[in-house]
């Protein structure tokens, strides 16, 4: 039976944009105080106005979820401002090309920083307060990416293969409990992190409409949820593909990586 979050506290990470900025958007509108976590300040304050106009209550959190302490500082802040969490969605995540020669290492010491460690750290942050209350919901947003490697998206595809892993483990872990855990893997979604991509994106989505379906997932308590469904059978199916059709998927990936690594540097503040 689907629950209602409404008067939950819930906890978003990755709230400046895209898919998280939907999460923090829809949640408040179904009656959750909403903690909104990232790094840019005035992106997080820009939305909580936005649900403040709507009827809802948010506040802006700041914390960078790749640093421990600033994440259970921003536990602390929206415990001393709404009570106890209720709902984490882990959902902050950066997508980073991975270069053939040389290996940018600091891109992909940064991929499993923000998106592996990040995870852990917001679910882990929130965990004693649930287990003591013997009730309490961990997410974490992955990808369907995670189940497969693609060529030029090694540690992107890695770092969320790793997500899925951690927290079938953790989900098994916490059974009887009362505390929940729910894997979401989307395919593509058009937000700042895909607005990029020169490679096709089959059954893309809107960010609305993806964190309607993962409040929905939420709601009815799935474990893994997985969507679309039919590029769902197509990553699944690719893992038997021979490498040379998935490469020819993917087009001139070496390529598309440089580039979308030179115009990042080049970018004012990186
Ligand atoms: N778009 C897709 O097609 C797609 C598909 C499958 C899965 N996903 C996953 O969905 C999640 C959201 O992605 P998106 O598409 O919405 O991308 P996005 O628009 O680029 O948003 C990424 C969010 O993560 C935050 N973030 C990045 N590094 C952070 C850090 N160190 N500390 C705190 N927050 C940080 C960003 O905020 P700040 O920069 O302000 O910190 C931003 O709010 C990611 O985990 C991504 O891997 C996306």
């Amino acid at each position: 039976m689907a629950r209602s979050l409404t008067g939950k506290v819930a906890l978003v990470t990755g709230a400046s944009s895209g898919i998280g900025w939907e999460l923090g958007r829809q949640l408040a509108a179904e009656g959750c105080k909403v903690a909104l976590v990232a790094r840019r300040v005035e992106q997080l304050a820009e939305l909580a106005a936005v649900i403040a106009r709507a009827g809802g209550s948010a506040e802006a959190v700041p914390a960078d979820v790749g640093d421990r302490a600033q994440v259970e500082a921003a536990f602390a802040a929206t415990k001393a401002k709404f009570g106890p969490v209720d709902l984490v969605i882990a959902n902050a995540g950066i997508g980073r090309a991975t270069l053939r020669d040389p290996v940018n290492m600091t891109d992909v010491e940064e991929t499993f920083r923000i998106n592996l460690m990040g995870t852990v750290y917001a679910l882990s942050a929130a965990l004693p307060e649930m287990l003591a209350r013997k009730s309490g919901h961990l997410v974490a947003v992955s990808s369907l990416a995670g189940y497969t490697g693609l060529p030029s998206e090694s540690a992107y595809c890695a770092s969320k293969a790793a997500v899925n892993v951690y927290l079938d483990g953790l989900r098994r872990h916490l059974r009887g409990t009362g505390v929940l855990v729910t894997t979401l893997c989307p395919g593509f979604v058009k937000t700042p992190m895909t607005e990029k991509n020169e490679h096709p994106m089959p059954q893309v989505m809107t960010a609305e409409y993806a964190a309607r379906r993962m409040i929905r997932a939420i709601r009815a308590g799935k474990k893994v949820y997985n969507f679309p469904w039919l590029l769902t059978r197509l990553v699944k199916l690719s893992g038997w593909a021979p490498d040379a059709v998935v490469n020819w998927m993917m087009g001139d990936y070496d390529a598309l990586a440089q580039k979308s690594i030179a115009e990042r540097r080049n970018e004012p503040g990186s």
